[in-house]
């Protein structure tokens, strides 16, 4: 079905309607190579799109994204949080609901999912799915001893009276981080998703968090070949692996 060139815009970068039309009457959108400045050119079903160079595809608009965050920005829509995780979707994938399936740290890196599918975002954060996540930590300080079992008993932390979960806390040569002075590396796995959580228990274990990389979320690891900043559409086998 035709669309206006506005419309179009609009649904797939996000971008405001102001903006949308500010940018058509600036001469950055181009319709079959030719620069077009009006707002409502009816557009056939294969026209070629460009803003700023940049080819705007019409993908679909359930669209759901694997990324490798990297560190420095925000899992947030906030204009004063930037810069946003949001400003890293190549234009084609961009849409004005798509959210991040729970959130990371803005100094977290690591693998997380953006959807403008709600109700598999909500499969994704349910407390009532609980889903393992696996994190790599680095870490200053000492661990208290004991700790990874703490952790399998359900850890409390100092300023909630509810005991997280039981979870997994694998020590980097176990025994060996606990008697060094200056922090070690271990691996944490989680079914739930508390504000900073990661950071909170490692506190609570007497340890300072200082680097935190999620790597897994249910039976889906980060790929190897998705680098830093990267995103791409989530393939079924990894939606699978996702809801299995
Ligand atoms: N726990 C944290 O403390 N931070 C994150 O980004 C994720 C889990």
């Amino acid at each position: 079905m035709p669309e206006a060139l506005d419309a179009f815009l609009t649904r797939r970068t996000g971008w405001t309607w102001a903006d949308v039309r500010r940018a058509i009457q600036c001469r950055r959108v181009q319709v079959q190579g030719v620069v077009c400045k009006r707002y409502h050119r009816q557009l056939g079903g294969d026209e070629t799109v460009e803003l700023d160079g940049a080819h705007i595809l019409d993908g679909p608009d359930h669209g759901t994204l694997i990324c490798h965050k990297p560190r420095g920005v925000a899992c947030s829509h906030a204009p004063g949080d930037q810069p946003l995780i949001y400003d890293l979707v190549p234009p084609a994938w961009r849409h004005p609901n798509l959210q991040t399936a729970g959130r990371l740290d803005r100094d977290t890196t690591g693998l997380i999912i953006l959807t403008i599918d709600g109700r598999f975002q909500i499969s994704l954060t349910a407390p009532e799915r609980a889903l393992w996540k696996r994190y790599r930590i680095r870490y200053s300080g000492t661990l208290a001893a004991g700790a990874s079992e703490q952790v399998a008993a359900g850890l409390v932390l100092a300023d909630e009276p509810r005991p997280c979960l039981p979870a997994r806390l694998t020590l980097e040569a176990p025994g060996v981080a606990e008697l060094e002075a200056d922090g070690g590396q271990a691996t944490l796995e989680l079914c739930e998703g508390r504000h900073h959580q990661v950071k909170r228990m490692i506190a609570a274990l007497g340890g300072r968090v200082t680097d935190l990389h999620r790597d897994r979320i249910g039976a889906l690891t980060l790929p190897d070949d998705l680098a830093s900043g990267q995103m791409r559409a989530l393939s079924a086998a990894q939606r699978s692996l996702l809801l299995a």
